[in-house]
């Protein structure tokens, strides 16, 4: 089988339906005709300010809801990054092959570090892209499923291993990026032209998978709409509605010109009912289930850690092989 590498940062309590539309439900599809490695990227969550004991808790956290959302860890490997020590050493050799302009024209660090400013920066933030580069090239990867925000980092990773192949001999698999349909892109519910996040302030705007069925459906009831009246698939006039219309489509399977022949003529107000109820149907059993395997966290770390060993085995083999063609004395 060809083998698929994707992850998310722990970057909050919960994950957003974002994260669920424009990933996890691609991952549990593509799990059936992949060898599929998951990973909670905790390492990258720390190029921000983290409190210990809070990251701790959102890798579990994050870890159980990839499991109530259908990732399945006796058939996909669903790990916690930092498990694996190796990703941390390919990152460190990667790092030496690329360039600082080369890294310094992601887009995503540029936004981040302007936020930030430069002191709050950390150099970590700036080597991202190449600890998720190393993530990637450890397994081998032929695909990695991401929305189009992260297409930008699998270039790099394409990069780098075209670049170490050349110096080094054929070492990496040169892996496909497969990004999201701009469809699957979900929008902040209160500010429906920035994308909905896990680390935005907005959270009246964002739709958390853990939230309480009757806090999410308020939210899709207060969501920014516009005054036409009409239900109506238009990003640029009617980003509100247009939004909750992927959203509805998506959860549900259906085309979105059904959905709007079947709100034909019904208000706003009937068709944000349809959707919550569409929502809390949805995550209802989601949140149950990721509620319960949190109430037995050590169960939960021993699947986690038996998990990181067959991940384990798999990235050493690369991270030694690369250890031998860049030419470091192996210990005896
Ligand atoms: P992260 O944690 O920001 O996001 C996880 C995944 O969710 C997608 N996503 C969205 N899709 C649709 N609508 C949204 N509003 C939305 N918000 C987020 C993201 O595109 C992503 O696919 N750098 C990565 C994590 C990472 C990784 C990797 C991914 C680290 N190493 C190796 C793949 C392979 C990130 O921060 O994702």
């Amino acid at each position: 089988k060809p083998r698929l590498y994707s992850g998310m940062q722990p970057s909050a309590d919960s994950l957003q339906i974002g994260n669920y539309i424009g990933a996890l439900m691609q991952w549990r599809d593509l799990q059936e005709s992949y060898e599929a490695f998951f990973s909670v990227v905790d390492l990258h969550a720390m190029t921000v300010a983290q409190d210990p004991e809070h990251l701790r808790e959102k890798t579990r956290r994050t870890a159980a809801q990839y499991i109530a959302a259908g990732i399945e860890p006796s058939r996909s490997t669903l790990y916690v990054q930092s498990h694996v020590p190796a990703h941390a050493e390919l990152a460190w050799i990667l790092s030496t092959i690329t360039g600082f302009g080369e890294a310094g024209r992601m887009t995503q660090f540029k936004d981040k570090s302007q936020r930030y400013g430069s002191e709050a920066t950390s150099v970590g933030l700036f080597t991202y892209p190449v600890l998720m580069a190393a993530d990637i090239l450890l397994y081998q990867t032929d695909i990695v499923p991401v929305g189009d925000d992260q297409k930008q980092h699998v270039e790099l990773t394409r990069d780098l291993a075209e670049r170490f192949n050349s110096r080094f001999g054929q070492t990496f698999t040169v892996p496909m990026p497969v990004i999201q349909q701009e469809t699957a892109r979900i929008y902040d519910l209160q500010n429906p032209t920035s994308k909905m996040s896990k680390s935005s302030e907005s959270d009246a705007g964002t739709l958390w998978m853990l939230d309480d069925p009757a806090v999410s459906a308020k939210k899709v009831m207060r969501a920014v709409t516009d005054s036409e009246g009409s239900v109506r698939y238009d990003r640029e006039a009617k980003p509100g509605v247009s939004n909750l219309l992927v959203i509805y489509a998506a959860l549900t399977g259906r085309q979105i010109p059904a959905i709007e022949d079947e709100y034909a003529g019904r208000g706003y107000g009937d068709f944000k009912k349809g959707l919550a109820e569409v929502v809390v149907n949805e995550f209802g059993p989601v949140r149950q289930r990721a509620l319960e395997l949190l109430a037995d966290p050590a169960e939960l770390d021993r699947v986690l850690a038996a998990n990181a060993a067959r991940a384990e085995s798999v990235a050493n083999r690369t991270l030694d092989d690369v250890y031998d063609r860049v030419g470091l004395l192996r210990r005896s």
